[in-house]
C-alpha cells in the first residue's frame, strides 16, 4: 500500500482556536483594558484594580492580547499598539463601540450553523421592529470600518471631483458612515439619506458630530418602497446593503437608484464579495454564512460578475473597482 503523508495538523488547530482569539478581544473591550491603558494605568495590577478584575488573571489575558498584537509589553508595563489606540480605546471618533456584544452575538449565532444548515432556513427571522432594533447598535459597531475606507474611496476618486459633487443620496445610511467623508470633502454637497427612523437618529448624531448635520436631509422609511426622485444626484452609495437586499431587492435598488442618478453620475458600492467561483477570500464568504443564519432568505454575498451584470442591466456604463481597507475592494460604477 503506497504511503501517505500525515497532513500537519497546524492549520486546523489555529481555526478551531479563532473564536478564542476574539472573545479574547471582547474581554478586553468588556473589561475595558485599552481604554485603561490610554489613561496611564500601565501594569496588570493598576489595570485589574480599575476593572474590578482579578491581578494575576488580568495579567494573563493581557499577555495573551500581546501575543495577539494588540498590546505591547516592556517588563511589567503595558502599552496599546496603533490598532488598539485607535479602535479599542474608548473615547476616540473611531471607538469599536458595542465591539464586545458584536463578538459575542456573533459567535452564539455561528454556533447555531449546524441546526440552520440542517434546516435551511434562519435563526427566527427578526421582524421589522427587532431588525430596526438591531441596525441601531449594529451601525455604531461598524462606524470605523466603514467611515475609514469611505475616507479612502474619496482619496481615491480626488478630491478636486468630489468637491464638484452637490447631491449625495445614501441608501441605508446607518450612521452616515460612507458619507461623511464625502460631505467633509466637499463642503457644497447636501446629503440625502434613505433609511428607518429609528436609525436616522443615529444619522443626525454622527453627522452632528462631524459638523456636517446642516447639510443633511432625510427620506425615512422602507428602502423598497420609499422613492428616490429622478436625474437628483451625482453620486449614490450602498455601503452593506445588497448582502441583506438579496439577488431580486438587490437588483431593484440597483435600477431605481440608477434613476435616481444624473447622467453620468456614479454609485459607490461598499459589500462582501466572494470571487467568482465562490472559494474565497475567507471574511466574504464568512459573511454569506452570517446571512444564511442571520438574515431573511435570499439575504448573501455576490460576486464581482453578479455586480457586473446588474448595473451593466441598469443602464451603468463602467463599472471599476477601487482599493480599500475593507473586507473586499469597493464598486464604483458610472451611468
Ligand atoms: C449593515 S447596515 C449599513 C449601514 C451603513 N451604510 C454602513 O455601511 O455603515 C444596513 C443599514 O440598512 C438599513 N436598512 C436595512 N433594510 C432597510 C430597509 N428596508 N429600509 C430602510 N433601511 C434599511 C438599516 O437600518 C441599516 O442602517
Amino acid at each position: 500500500m503506497a504511503k501517505t503523508r500525515t497532513p500537519s495538523p497546524i492549520p486546523l488547530t489555529n481555526d478551531i482556536y479563532g473564536t478564542w482569539k476574539s472573545l479574547t478581544i471582547a474581554a478586553g473591550l468588556e473589561l475595558d483594558v485599552f481604554t485603561l491603558i490610554a489613561g496611564g494605568k500601565r501594569t496588570a495590577a493598576e489595570v485589574a484594580a480599575a476593572a474590578g478584575a482579578d491581578s494575576g488573571a488580568m495579567r494573563r489575558l493581557l499577555d495573551v492580547l500581546v501575543a495577539l498584537k494588540y498590546l505591547r509589553r516592556k517588563g511589567d508595563l503595558y502599552s496599546l499598539e496603533p490598532i488598539s489606540a485607535t479602535f479599542l480605546a474608548r473615547g476616540g471618533d473611531l471607538y469599536f463601540e458595542g465591539g464586545a456584544q458584536f463578538v459575542k452575538g456573533g459567535a452564539m449565532a455561528f454556533s447555531q450553523l449546524a441546526d440552520v444548515v440542517r434546516s435551511g432556513r434562519p435563526l427566527a427571522p427578526p421582524g421589522t421592529e427587532t431588525a430596526v432594533q438591531f441596525f441601531t447598535m449594529l451601525v455604531r459597531v461598524i462606524f470605523p470600518m466603514s467611515y475609514v475606507p469611505a475616507k479612502a474611496a474619496v482619496a481615491a476618486i480626488g478630491a478636486a471631483r468630489v468637491r464638484k459633487i452637490s447631491a449625495i443620496l445614501d441608501v441605508a445610511a446607518g450612521s452616515g458612515a460612507w458619507s461623511l467623508p464625502f460631505a467633509q470633502a466637499s463642503p457644497k454637497a447636501r446629503v440625502t439619506v434613505v433609511d428607518y427612523p429609528a436609525v436616522t437618529a443615529v444619522t443626525r448624531e454622527y453627522t452632528a458630530r462631524y459638523g456636517v448635520g446642516d447639510r443633511y436631509d432625510y427620506i425615512e422609511g422602507d428602502l423598497r418602497e420609499v422613492d428616490f426622485g429622478r436625474d437628483k444626484y451625482e453620486l449614490a452609495i450602498f455601503g452593506h446593503i445588497i448582502h441583506g437586499e438579496g439577488a431580486e431587492w438587490g437588483q431593484k435598488l440597483i435600477r431605481k437608484t440608477a434613476a435616481a442618478l444624473k447622467d453620468k453620475g456614479q454609485l459607490l458600492i461598499a459589500d462582501f464579495i466572494p470571487n467568482d467561483e465562490r472559494t474565497g477570500p475567507m471574511i466574504p464568504m464568512l459573511f454569506g454564512l452570517n446571512m444564511l443564519i442571520r438574515a431573511t432568505p435570499g439575504a448573501d454575498v455576490f460576486t464581482m460578475r453578479e455586480y457586473r451584470t446588474w448595473l451593466k442591466e441598469a443602464g451603468f456604463r463602467s463599472v471599476k473597482t477601487i482599493p480599500a481597507p475593507s473586507p473586499s475592494p469597493l464598486i464604483l460604477a458610472t451611468k
